[in-house]
């Protein structure tokens, strides 16, 4: 086995001047609002871990049981001797698609990306472990700007699972996607984990668990803020909101000011009002139907090879190469 190497390309300097960036923006907007990936520090992993285990969010199990039912067509289709997965984290997903990616086809090379340099380090450590055969290059990176850092050295798969795409609004996807397409070679491959349209009374409790996990989960941005920027949130006084929107068929996670309030931000030398009721919106998890996903592929300049679905038609992977 040789030991895996990772390439930086955030240092915590840059991190914080993100977060700097996106909570002047969000924060003195109206209507309020922070980006979704601000609640990954080790709490909001965590919790995020905590909610994959909930009876209500049927995502990450839904997508972990139609991998492994489709993961040996997958490796036989794409041939690829190089899998890069985009937000790796913790990699329960990654184990099935290398043992068939090595079982079934020519996989040298594993490439995870996170934001989280620690936690790839531990991933990346235990992969080379586990695959003594492969030689394990993380990346940490911001996948929406840093694509083009990206090693090659073979025919490649890029692994975008769990649901993630979602986060992304329309437009921002349409970027994403074409960054991607502009960094593979024509007919290198996209494998894309997508929430598909379900019932809203499926849908919402998914994000609004009676345990209250995805309501401490939301209000842990308010934490992160404290931490990284000196604020004064009392994260206790924010009411969890999640909110099928029909008509854009995402769901919205909003926090809710019980009272009057007023935050500083000590970091900013930002003052911020909230009313009574005011909403501050946190993340929007996007659905879609199989169409809807083949035609932004189709604009992004991928042909659709393949789709599969659950049985109950609530996740989708898709398979497209680059034309
Ligand atoms: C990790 C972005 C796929 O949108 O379902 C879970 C995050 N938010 N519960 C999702 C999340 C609320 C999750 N993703």
């Amino acid at each position: 086995m040789t030991a895996p190497t990772l390439d930086v390309y955030l240092s915590d300097e840059d991190l914080t001047a993100a977060l700097r960036s996106d909570a002047t923006r969000g924060l003195t907007a109206d209507p309020k609002w922070l980006p979704p990936k601000w609640f990954y520090d080790a709490r909001g992993s965590e919790l995020f871990e905590r909610i994959t285990e909930l009876p209500e969010y049927y995502p990450t199990r839904t997508e972990r049981a139609l991998l492994e039912r489709v993961v040996g067509d997958i490796a036989r289709t794409a041939q690829a001797e190089v899998l890069v997965e985009l937000g790796a984290g913790s990699a329960a997903k990654t184990r099935l698609l290398l043992s068939a990616l090595t079982a079934e086809g020519p996989l040298k090379t594993y490439v995870p990306q996170d934001v989280s340099s620690a936690a790839l380090r531990a991933a990346a450590e235990q992969v080379a472990a586990e695959f003594p055969a492969l030689a394990v290059h993380g990346v940490v990176s911001d996948f929406t700007d840093t694509l083009h850092n990206l090693p090659g050295g073979g025919r490649r798969m890029i692994a975008f699972l769990g649901g993630t795409i979602g986060n992304l609004v329309p437009d921002e996807r349409a970027d994403f996607l074409a960054g991607i397409r502009d960094v593979l070679e024509p007919g290198e491959r996209l494998l894309l984990g997508a929430g598909l349209v379900i019932e809203p009374e499926v849908l919402v409790p998914a994000y609004d668990d009676a345990a209250g996990v995805t309501a401490e989960f939301n209000r842990n941005v308010l934490h992160v803020l404290n931490q990284r920027l000196r604020a004064d949130f009392e994260p206790e006084k924010f009411a969890h909101v999640a909110l099928w929107d029909a008509e854009r068929e995402w769901i919205e996670m909003r926090l809710a000011a019980t009272e009057d309030m007023t935050v500083t931000v000590a970091d900013l030398d930002l003052t911020v009002h909230f009313a009574r009721g005011e909403q501050l919106r946190t993340e929007i998890s996007a659905k879609f139907r199989v169409d809807g996903l083949d035609g932004e592929l189709a604009a992004a300049g991928f042909r659709t090879e393949r789709v599969w679905t659950d049985p109950d038609d609530r996740f989708a992977l898709v398979l497209a190469a680059r034309v």
